[in-house]
């Protein structure tokens, strides 16, 4: 690859899908949803270089629902790295998320820049934590790589959203992740799903980037649980170059369909 040529990274998260092709999350046929963001995926040039899944890509935990990810993926062939969220399954992903295009690789180098893949996800709670074991383990990989502009993903967001709703389930003990950030600043970058929406904000010298589902959205700066009713599903696009600077975007998807907000909750 040209030095100067950025990596194109897509972010994908909070697929949602269910073991039932059919299944449907407060009306949205996730399987459905997934699909026209893989035919967005495809239809991009240039192509991206590696896809990023931060979490909730099932809901119900299940193997097919994780079979499905991989059949679905397969026709964009990207290397694929993911992390869990509140609605996963950590043995079973690791059980079927093994094999090329998909590394189980936590932490990796591309372009100049390195990759952090955290696992913030506490079984049977749909709020995150970091583990002080994660933690540490972070702290000192960043420590070997103090040269190496570095993006972190997890699956919670570290900061509040302004949704109290959402706001009582983000990363609990935050303050434990930034200590950690704090000391390191190659760190530039820190994605995460869960908020089902767009979100960008700085704090020191780290930008903070949570990106919309490729399922239902929430409706930004709500107290209670509502849903955007008019944005698409997207994903976001990251450009980065080797000497550390990035851009990103956020891409929207062609999708609609009637949501149902008699059904079950999220
Ligand atoms: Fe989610």
């Amino acid at each position: 690859m040209n030095q100067v040529s950025p990596l194109l990274v897509a972010q994908v998260t909070d697929m949602h899908l269910f073991a039932d092709k059919d299944g449907e999350l407060l009306g949205i046929p996730t399987t459905q949803s997934f699909q026209a963001t893989i035919q967005r995926l495809l239809s991009l040039r240039p192509q991206p270089d590696l896809l990023l899944l931060t979490g909730d890509l099932s809901q119900d935990g299940t193997p097919k629902s994780y079979e499905h990810i991989q059949n679905l993926l397969s026709p964009l062939s990207l290397p694929t790295y993911w992390l869990p969220g509140n609605h996963d399954c950590l043995k079973t992903m690791q059980q079927v998320l093994n094999q090329v295009p998909f590394s189980p690789c936590k932490a990796f180098e591309q372009n100049g820049w390195q990759f952090i893949l955290l696992n913030s996800s506490v079984p049977d709670y749909v709020h995150g934590y970091l583990s002080e074991e994660i933690l540490d383990k972070l702290d000192f990989q960043l420590a070997l790589t103090n040269d190496r502009s570095t993006l972190v993903a997890l699956h919670h967001p570290p900061l509040r959203v302004n949704s109290s709703w959402i706001d009582a389930s983000t990363l609990q003990n935050a303050e434990d992740f930034f200590a950690v950030l704090d000391r390191h600043p190659q760190v530039k970058l820190v994605v995460f799903g869960h908020i089902h929406q767009e979100f960008n904000q700085q704090r020191q010298d780290v930008h903070y980037l949570g990106t919309p589902a490729s399922s239902i959205q929430f409706e930004p700066q709500s107290s209670n649980f509502s849903l955007d009713r008019e944005e698409a599903p997207g994903f976001r696009l990251l450009n980065l170059y080797p000497d550390g600077r990035w851009e990103t975007r956020i891409e929207r998807v062609a999708y609609t369909h009637q949501l149902n907000l008699a059904a079950t909750g999220y």
